[in-house]
């Protein structure tokens, strides 16, 4: 490997300190911040406080906000990164407003600010927490050193639908994967929180069910149930509340008839009360609004009311609270004190963050930390993590002495906007170094580029051209997928195969004889099994951001060795959508029965076996979760537990070998799951429980243990309670989600 994840965090390391220009120190202890709460609050006006649970959008001149900002009916700005403009803003807020209260400057910063990362999706597929946390601070330094203060980041929706355009930023279908992304980003972007100026604060979202919408189309309805909710999609908010994140933002969708902004039972009984939250919880972009056109409040003044009962601080552009909160207090709809405590929730935040003794951003500073080396370093190695093998027949890694000719097509091989993906606001195009431009300058003189489609939808009937590009070449690398507007918020899909006529130029390719090597660049999973067999290889990349073409080409010529695994169920056909791996155990699970071609003409009704699957497309997935090949080879062996028996307050001990069986050094992504047999409720077939990257040089066998404490193993059953119930277990240790043999054991 060319780039160690030491070097990466010593650099980090070294680097926040440089860029925040002082010496951290602390903001106080809890009793002194809330002494200094109730000492502002003391001296607020009811409208004041009003103005701080305001967040309003720049854009334009700050004249348009001063008054506002002047007056303190401001309390928070998202999507300005002019940080002589946010310095401004700041200086009327500071220095005319009456009570001089800084102002929180927000911004979508999602997989990085200028150096933009992989898609959180991708992101996932290195399951390297420790990484992921290394390219969430550099996205700190970046942003802050502009003024942003505040990322509307982590989103921890979980998603098993890629239909869902979202799905790209999220961690894919897991719990526990997107639990470990969500610590692991909270701490990158928090980073130390003692009056370091680079510390941003994170927001999870979007509380909660979001990436259940009903039939993948965004904003739409869930149902989950509440111990769906318990189980699968709060834990990785609760891991992140845990891990100190700042503050927290509401969903679009209604959850069984009730809008998330208007909650109260997941904003106050399970946020505040179950879980201790005491940051700042604030609406989607005008989602208070919004529980209008749901039916959920007949006007502003009526969601305005709902919203802050149900345990909302701040308003996200809906201007209700603005309107319509001092007359709602007037009224004795809603008491003082609901206000004064999401003012203290609002305060809390801008202390920690030392916005009070450091208002001001060093504009001279600014440029010099957007994309440093490091940063752009950084960024290349997560994508080495991150791209996934899912196949190869031998022809990867290539051998570049061997190579006279290499023929780079597709829209994807010199896309530098749609290869940073969706949400990347501030990424520069022009620091984006695509495959073609990597190739060119690796193997100067070697590379034609003869791109077949233009950009990803482009139809084309013909591609004599390329073809008869790839007759004169010795290999021919393929760069399809999706443009970056194809996936995010809104951009959903019916149909997930390659788009426009990709699947076509694949064909040709393949008809030419010479090996084909594909790489996909997608917000998503998509259904590429009819383009496998038209491809030599296939990498998956997601969108893989600014450094995706270098670390692409270290893939290919192997001086990287693959290492990524799919974070999310990789489907054979959009039918199959929602299929995961952690399904509940069936009445009738798939055992083998025929498939369309094998049933007899007028076959009787119940000839069929009746399980679970589906006639023309059977019951599994085209790669299951936790899927990706390496261009060594690994083998698990004597895997044991330590004991047949454990208690429930016990702790299992995993020892397994794994052996690196091929030619090269690799490294395995090692998944521990579980099955609970019998449960006061039906149980996931498998569950995730543990995971590590392990390093392994050519040849070298190692016993490993790992350790998970039984109480880990607890869910919430019948009686809604969580607890780990007695009885029979089973544990596999593998490379992914669909091999390996059980191994028994038993709580007690
Ligand atoms: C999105 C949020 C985002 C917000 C602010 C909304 O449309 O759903 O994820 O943070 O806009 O840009």
């Amino acid at each position: 490997m060319k780039y160690t994840r030491n070097l990466i965090l010593v650099v980090v390391l070294v680097l926040s300190t440089a860029c925040s220009g002082q010496k951290a120190s602390t903001v106080g202890s809890t009793a002194d911040i809330e002494k200094r709460i109730d000492k502002l609050l003391s001296g607020m006006t009811l409208s004041e406080k009003i103005g701080q649970m305001n967040q309003v959008s720049a854009g334009g001149d700050v004249a348009n906000y001063a008054e506002a900002l002047r007056n303190g009916q401001i309390g928070s700005i998202l999507n300005e990164v002019d940080p002589v403009k946010i310095n401004e803003f700041q200086r009327i807020c500071v220095e005319e407003s009456r009570l001089g209260i800084p102002l929180l400057v927000g911004r979508d910063v999602i997989h990085g600010f200028h150096t933009i990362f992989p898609i959180p999706l991708g992101l996932a597929a290195t399951f390297d927490p420790s990484l992921i946390e290394v390219g969430a601070r550099i996205a700190a330094i970046e942003a802050t050193a502009q003024g942003v203060r505040w990322t509307f980041s982590p989103m921890l929706d979980i998603a098993r639908d890629p239909r869902w355009g979202r799905m790209a930023e999220g961690s894919g279908e897991d719990p526990l994967l997107d639990a470990a992304m969500a610590e692991a980003m909270v701490r990158g972007y928090q980073g130390s929180m003692e009056l370091d100026r680079t510390s941003m604060a994170a927001c999870v979202k979007h509380f909660v069910g979001y990436g259940a919408a009903e039939g993948g189309r965004d904003y739409n309805s869930t149902f989950l149930t509440e111990k769906q909710l318990r189980n699968v999609y709060l834990p990785p908010f609760e891991a992140a509340v845990k891990a100190g994140a700042l503050t927290l933002m509401t969903s679009f969708n209604d959850n069984d008839g009730v809008p998330s902004t208007g909650n109260s039972f997941i904003l106050k009984d399970v946020l505040r009360k179950e879980w201790g939250f005491d940051g700042l919880v604030v609406t989607d972009w005008n989602s208070m609004g919004e529980m209008i056109a749901h039916g959920y409040g007949i006007d502003r003044k009526d969601v305005a009311c709902k919203a802050v009962n149900a345990g909302v601080d701040m308003d996200m552009m809906t201007f209700g609270f603005l309107s319509h909160l001092e007359e709602l207090v007037a009224s004795g709809c809603v008491k003082e004190s609901a206000i004064d405590e999401a003012v203290r929730h609002i305060l809390r935040v801008k202390i920690l963050l030392g916005l009070f003794e450091h208002p001001y951003v060093d504009v001279e500073a600014a440029t010099p930390v957007q994309y440093a080396k490091e940063h752009l370093d950084a960024a290349r190695s997560t994508v080495e993590e991150s791209v996934i093998l899912l196949q190869n027949d031998g022809v990867l890694p290539l051998e570049a002495e061997s190579i006279r000719t290499i023929l780079v097509t597709g829209p994807m091989a010199d896309a530098p906007h749609d290869q940073l993906g969706t949400w990347s606001f501030d990424g520069d195009k022009n620091h984006t170094v695509t495959p073609l431009k990597a190739l060119q300058a690796r193997f100067p003189g070697k590379v034609i580029y003869v791109p077949g489609l233009r950009f990803s939808r482009e139809r084309r009937d013909r591609f004599d051209d390329v073809v008869a590009a790839a007759r004169r070449s010795d290999v021919v690398l393929a760069f399809v997928g999706e443009e970056a507007i194809l996936s995010g918020e809104a951009h959903c899909l019916a149909d997930l195969n390659l788009i426009g006529s990709q699947s076509d130029l694949l064909a040709a390719l393949k008809s030419t004889g010479k090996p084909v090597i594909t790489t996909v660049m997608a917000g998503r999973p998509l259904t590429i099994e009819r383009d496998l067999p038209n491809c030599s290889a296939m990498l998956y990349a997601f969108h893989p951001g600014t450094m995706g073409g270098p670390a692409l080409a270290d893939i290919l010529f192997g001086d990287v060795n693959p290492s990524g695994k799919t974070p999310v169920t990789f489907l054979r056909t959009v039918g199959q959508a929602p299929l995961y791996y952690a399904h509940n155990m069936t009445g009738r699970p798939y055992a083998g029965e025929k498939m369309l071609s094998e049933i007899d003409l007028e076959a009787g009704q119940t000839s069929l076996g009746n399980t679970s699957y589906y006639l023309d497309y059977g019951a599994y997935p085209l790669f299951p979760f936790g899927f990706g090949l390496s261009y060594t080879t690994f083998r698990y062996s004597d895997i044991a537990v330590d004991k047949t028996v454990y208690p429930k307050d016990g702790e299992i001990s995993i020892s397994f070998t794994l052996a690196n069986t091929g030619e090269r050094d690799g490294t395995e992504v090692v998944q521990v799951y579980i099955r609970d047999l019998v449960g006061s409720v039906t149980r996931p077939v498998k569950e995730l429980m543990a995971f590590k990257r392990e390093f392994l040089k050519t040849g070298e066998s190692r016993r490993i243990t790992y350790r998970i404490p039984v109480s880990d193993l607890a869910f919430y059953g019948m009686d809604g309670e969580k607890k780990v119930e007695p009885g029979d277990f089973q544990l596999w240790v593998a490379g992914d989600s669909a091999t390996g043999e059980p191994v028994p054991f038993e709580v007690k």
